[in-house]
């Protein structure tokens, strides 16, 4: 496939099979991930795989009870490092949200690509994120995601026309 037919395929999943990921699939997922630019080259993120069932549940309750992400053998949690990230991009901001978000959608492509299905979830308590997994006081929890095979066909959402959000030469 095309990187423009794999953007073209990924979808938000939102019910998953229990069918186990075979390591060579997850391997390239991951890979997907740590290929990703940074500002800087700085890496500023360390990704979490949840298998553990009791954890998984966990992490419903912490993600505003969206039952769905305990359905898929894995769950990921993308997590970025403030103190060890550009601090001034742009001048005003620090890169590790941006950083971790590239690295989080390089890793949900290279799913859509194995057939995977993902959903990045960003309605979640990250204090209770952070404790169930043991982040430290310093590391930040951006999204997750669960991962694995689709048990539905999800529908298309639109999108903005192109010129809605293109201009040229000025804004
Ligand atoms: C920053 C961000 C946060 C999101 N949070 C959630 C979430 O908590 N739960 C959920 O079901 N979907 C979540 N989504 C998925 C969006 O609803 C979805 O990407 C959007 O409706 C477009 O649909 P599509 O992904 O199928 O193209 C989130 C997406 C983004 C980019």
């Amino acid at each position: 496939m095309s990187v423009l037919d794999v953007i073209r395929k990924r979808k938000s999943v939102r019910k998953y099979k229990s069918d186990p990921i075979p390591e060579d699939v997850l391997s390239r997922v991951l890979e997907a991930a740590r290929l990703a630019p940074s500002a800087k080259n700085l890496q500023p993120w360390k990704f979490i795989i949840v298998r553990d069932k009791k954890i998984k549940r966990q992490l419903v309750k912490a993600c505003l009870n969206q039952r769905f992400i305990a359905e898929a053998p894995i769950v990921i949690v993308a997590c970025g490092f403030p103190d060890e990230c550009y601090a001034k991009q742009g001048r005003y901001m620090k890169s590790w949200p941006i950083d971790v978000a590239i690295a989080m959608e390089h890793l949900i492509l290279q799913a859509a690509e194995e057939g995977l299905g993902t959903c990045w979830i960003g309605a979640f308590e990250e204090p209770k994120v952070k404790e169930i997994l043991d982040v430290p006081k310093n590391v930040r929890v951006v999204a997750l995601t669960p991962l694995g095979y689709p048990a539905h066909e999800p529908k298309h959402r639109g999108r903005k026309k192109l010129e809605e959000i293109i201009s040229y030469d000025k804004y």
